[in-house]
């Protein structure tokens, strides 16, 4: 099938077209996100291939159905940035890689969490320095803390096990409770205004949706422990990304790990090294010595790309058959 592949970085060409030998799909790259002003490229390709920060949203998809696109393969799991409703009712499919390395994005979220705790980051640039000083660098023991999981599906399941493994309490709020997460992890299932309480550390692995936007804000922040530690590898919009910064300057926020940010699209996998910084919340939550920021990196391991390239390619095979979709995405 022909594929309009937005987004495109040199690692993704690599890793596509080794997968393609399997698949023989003819795909175009393009660098560009794929955007409204973009969307004209995809003109006569049936598939475009999109990632996290591309905007497939209704007006987008309307041109892109007129220009011929039937099919929009994610190379991602997460959705939230496609109209899916509007994507259904003009015949659009959706299909997504649900999963193809939750341990890369658990792997990070703990390497984040241990980053920001012993300040790995401070201690090597002072060693680098010649400066072996130990004052400010004190952490906590992880395994005397509670960490709270918010959202315990594949991802927060391996973060479970990895933190069981620490020996720390673990707590959850989940629609559904995962069953290897209590009686394997002894994750202990709360309401959410529980976890805040009472949790050291919070870190969220739910998706994005409506009822999850800023779940992260004034009131929230203001149910947690003072000093708390927040974690967030899943969407950037999870948290609201002003309050963290008055938590952050009040004291009541310790620490904040993040891989993802609301504002991402316009920063996130490009060299910005020369251009001027227009967007004051990043910038100021760059300025705070107990912040650590990564590029949305966590689920980036050569595993993950890997199995990313070969179900996103078997996804469209899957559609040009007219095979059951394992991997659309509903519109309910
Ligand atoms: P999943 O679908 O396996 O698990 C999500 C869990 O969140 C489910 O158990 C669901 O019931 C729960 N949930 C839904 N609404 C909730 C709410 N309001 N409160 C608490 N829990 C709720 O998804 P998976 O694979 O674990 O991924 C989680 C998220 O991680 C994805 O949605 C995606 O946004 C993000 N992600 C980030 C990556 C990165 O590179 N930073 C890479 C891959 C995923």
């Amino acid at each position: 099938m022909k594929v309009a592949f937005f987004s495109t970085k040199p690692y993704d060409r690599r890793f596509f077209d080794e997968a393609n030998k399997e698949f023989g799909h003819e795909i175009t790259y393009f660098e560009t996100r794929l955007t409204r002003q973009t969307l004209k490229l995809a003109e006569g390709f049936e598939c475009a291939c999109a990632f996290v920060n591309d905007q497939l949203e209704a007006s987008v998809l309307i041109a892109l159905a007129a220009q011929g696109t039937r099919l929009i393969a994610l190379r991602c799991a997460g959705f939230n940035n496609v109209d899916i409703h509007s994507a259904k009712e003009l015949g659009i499919t959706v299909v997504r890689v649900p999963a193809y390395s939750p341990y890369a994005v658990a792997e990070h979220t703990v390497g984040l969490m241990l980053a920001l705790n012993r300040k790995i980051y401070w201690a090597n640039s002072r060693v680098k320095e010649g400066n072996f000083a130990l004052d400010g660098l004190m952490g906590f023991d992880i395994r005397s803390s509670t960490v709270g999981l918010v959202g315990t599906g594949k991802i927060g399941e391996c973060v479970a096990s990895i933190m069981h493994g620490f020996g720390c309490r673990l707590l959850a709020h989940d629609k559904y409770r995962n069953s290897v997460c209590e009686e394997e992890y002894g994750v202990e299932y709360v309401s959410l205004d529980e976890l805040f309480a009472q949790s050291d550390i919070v870190s969220l692995h739910c998706p994005l949706f409506t009822d999850t936007h800023h779940l992260i804000n004034h009131d929230a922040i203001a149910k947690m422990k003072r000093g708390v530690m927040i974690i967030n590898t899943s969407r950037g919009a999870l948290i609201d990304s002003k309050a963290a910064v008055e938590g952050l300057k009040s004291g009541k926020i310790g620490y904040l790990g993040i891989d993802v940010y609301e504002e991402e699209e316009e920063l996130f996998f490009e060299d910005k090294t020369f251009e001027i910084r227009t967007d004051d919340v990043f910038a100021r939550l760059t300025t705070f010595p107990n912040v650590v920021i990564t590029g949305h990196q966590a689920y980036f391991t050569q595993e993950a790309v890997a199995r990313i390239a070969h179900t996103t390619l078997e996804n469209i095979t899957s559609y040009e058959r007219g095979e059951e979709l394992v991997n659309v995405v509903r519109a309910d």
